[in-house]
């Protein structure tokens, strides 16, 4: 089927490059690469299934069913979710031979009655972020922390094959990632000085692997710097993986006074050529964006107007040569993500993880097929 409204262009290849960079970065140590949320709109199969291809040893969703979908697809790396499955559904954990996030002795006991088989789990540590993991801020904690693992180990169906922390502001505070880094690296010591076996370790999100020189040899977990936006200023050569673009299915010439669009927030002061184009907030495409972003045909910038309706956007295009079934760029190349974030008063996660819908069609382009 022919594609009539609006396609993501998702560059492999540049996800590849992404993933070589973040290795390079982390002193050639592994990175595991999160692909929750459909790979961050970016659709997890595919870009996945490239990965794996060219290297890549781990992967991280945060839904049991994400995982699934993976193994579904013919992912046979390690897959690790990072949220909580319900105990209801702690069978699938066996038979996708997943590894589950644990968070609390309870949890894992609750795990251990359930299973048949051992399941692999890493222990989450809350060093900071207060969202889930085991409480452990400050070193008064860890005698506590140091006891449930004793007895999660005790438990003879989990086999703790990993343990993490995960940085709250590594693009922000780094006095703050120092101190959860610092933390979490006393337990790690205590752990080992009472010969207690936590299996592999993992650290540093994106911002973490490219603004703390002394990973430690951990392993590191990236998603927004591997689809090419790391979230902190740096000369390292990201590449964005996503281009958006979107038809213009309708042109009208409007005359001074006429208004475009729900509750009439634009009026034309002079004569103007609207172009309708197949995309709105259905799409992804915020409706904050109103009158307040623009998109992009050849060199020509067009101001987006009126109110973005659930799936279709008003743009200028007075003095193009723009006819129905052009493409225009709504982010890419020519029209900076970071820019719209700003306008839409986000982050570039969320406007990225707004393109994971069934109804956006993706194109994937990659050497082999360019
Ligand atoms: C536990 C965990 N690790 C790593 C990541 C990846 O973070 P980033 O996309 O900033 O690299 C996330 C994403 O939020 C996460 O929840």
């Amino acid at each position: 089927m022919v594609i009539d409204r609006l396609r993501v262009v998702v560059n492999l290849d540049n996800l590849v490059h992404n993933f070589k960079l973040l290795k390079a970065l982390n002193n050639n140590q592994e990175v595991m690469a999160v692909v929750k949320a459909d790979a961050y709109g970016h659709g997890a199969i595919e870009c996945s299934k490239h990965l794996e291809a060219n290297g890549c040893k781990f992967f991280a969703v945060t839904v049991l069913k994400e995982a699934i979908e993976l193994r579904n697809a013919g992912i046979k790396s390690p897959i690790l979710i990072f949220g909580k499955t319900d105990p209801l559904n702690f069978e699938y954990l066996e038979q996708y031979d997943l590894i589950q996030t644990i968070d609390s002795f309870d949890y894992a006991e609750k795990l251990n009655h359930q299973t048949t088989k051992k399941i692999k789990v890493h222990l989450n540590v809350d060093t900071g972020m207060s969202r889930l993991g085991i409480y452990c801020h400050e070193e008064s904690d860890m005698e506590n922390v140091v006891k449930d693992i004793v007895s999660i180990k005790e438990l003879n169906k989990i086999d703790l094959c990993g343990i993490y922390t995960h940085f709250a502001s590594s693009d922000a505070d780094l006095d703050f990632t120092h101190k959860q880094k610092t933390i979490f690296t006393k337990l790690l010591s205590l752990l080992a000085n009472e010969r207690i076996d936590y299996g592999l370790v993992h650290l540093a999100n994106s911002s973490g692997i490219v603004r703390l020189d002394n990973l430690e040899n951990f392993m590191a977990r990236s998603g927004i710097a591997l689809y090419g936006y790391p979230p902190v200023k740096t000369e390292e050569k990201f590449l964005p993986v996503m281009e958006l673009f979107a038809k213009v299915i309708a042109i009208h010439q409007i005359k001074e006074n006429d208004s475009v669009s729900y509750g009439r927030t634009f009026v034309a002061t002079k004569p103007t050529k609207v172009a309708t184009v197949a995309i709105g907030y259905a799409d992804g495409y915020m409706r904050i964006l109103s009158n307040n972003d623009y998109f992009y045909y050849q060199s020509h910038k067009l101001p987006v107007i009126g109110r973005v309706c659930m799936g279709l956007t008003m743009v200028d295009i007075t003095g193009t040569n723009i006819d129905i079934g052009c493409e225009v760029e709504v982010f890419g190349s020519n029209k900076s993500l970071v820019d719209m974030a700003l306008r839409a008063q986000t982050i570039t996660y969320e406007l990225l993880t707004n393109m994971a819908k069934p109804r956006v069609d993706r194109v994937y382009l990659n050497k082999e097929n360019s």
